[in-house]
């Protein structure tokens, strides 16, 4: 991995394309990034498909000198290998040059019923491999209205308790901000974010290095308001991470922050 500062202090944007990319766009968009002016302070990251992660990687190696890590968006409950049809390993990732894993995003668990448990496997897996995981959290609109965020938030956050290391990266994404244009405000997202922090350091002790990411409808016009707010380390972009431009302004306002 390529870093001026330690990936601990730098603003984090990934690009989450969840399922979009073909290998030809991939690479036209791969070589616009060639000309992406330099951010020392901002670890950029992209999580493609899985069948496009070693196209990804391979490119960022040679066109990009490392300077996009590559990131997964799910991995296997199951390590290592086995008799598991269609599932991929956190082993195989970090043998195909993946630095970062999303775990436990939402559309898991809306579509495919993923909780803590499934959780708290994938995340020991990804780093007994030495990968960073990126646990995902965030609660529902309903959830919200009944005023139980801080509760929904501390249950998924406590997928950390116990876990075997001193870094942590979680990424706050309210369900009802994701795809939707909705952004949740400065004074909803400084909430959350402080108590997140508070949390993972009553879980995982006070030594820990910690990135709080926020998440959901993040664009170009409305991220440098977003990296203003206090506790906000980063953050993880889906649709917008699809066009050149868009993310690209998103790093320099991560930059400029
Ligand atoms: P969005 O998605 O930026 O398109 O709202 C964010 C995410 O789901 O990671």
């Amino acid at each position: 991995m390529y870093h001026q500062i330690g990936m601990w202090d730098q603003k984090w944007v990934i690009g989450n394309w969840k399922m979009n990319g073909r290998l030809q766009n991939n690479n036209a968009l791969m070589h616009r990034f060639r000309i992406l002016p330099t951010a020392e302070r901002v670890l950029i990251g992209l999580a493609a498909p899985t069948v496009y992660l070693l196209q990804l990687h391979n490119a960022m190696q040679i066109v990009l000198n490392n300077r996009i890590l590559t990131c997964a968006q799910d991995v296997s409950r199951f390590p290592n290998n086995g008799a598991y049809t269609g599932e991929v390993s956190a082993e195989m990732l970090a043998d195909t040059g993946t630095d970062i894993v999303l775990i436990g995003h939402s559309e898991r668990s809306l579509y495919f019923g993923e909780k803590n448990e499934i959780q708290r496997r994938k995340m020991e897996n990804v780093l007994n491999v030495g990968l960073i995981p990126l646990l995902c959290v965030g609660e529902s609109l309903e959830e919200r209205e009944a005023g139980k965020e801080h509760e929904v938030i501390a249950h998924q956050l406590s997928v950390l308790q116990g876990l075997d290391t001193k870094n942590i990266a979680v990424a706050y994404e309210p369900v009802w901000a994701i795809g939707t244009g909705k952004v949740a405000t400065v004074e909803q997202i400084a909430d959350m974010h402080a108590f997140i922090y508070k949390e993972i350091l009553s879980l995982c002790g006070s030594d820990v290095k910690i990135r709080v990411l926020y998440g959901g409808s993040v664009k170009a016009d409305n991220a440098a308001d977003i990296f203003a707010v206090p506790y906000v380390d980063g953050a993880l972009v889906g649709g917008a991470s699809l066009s050149y431009d868009s993310f690209t302004a998103i790093i320099s306002a991560a930059q400029n922050a």
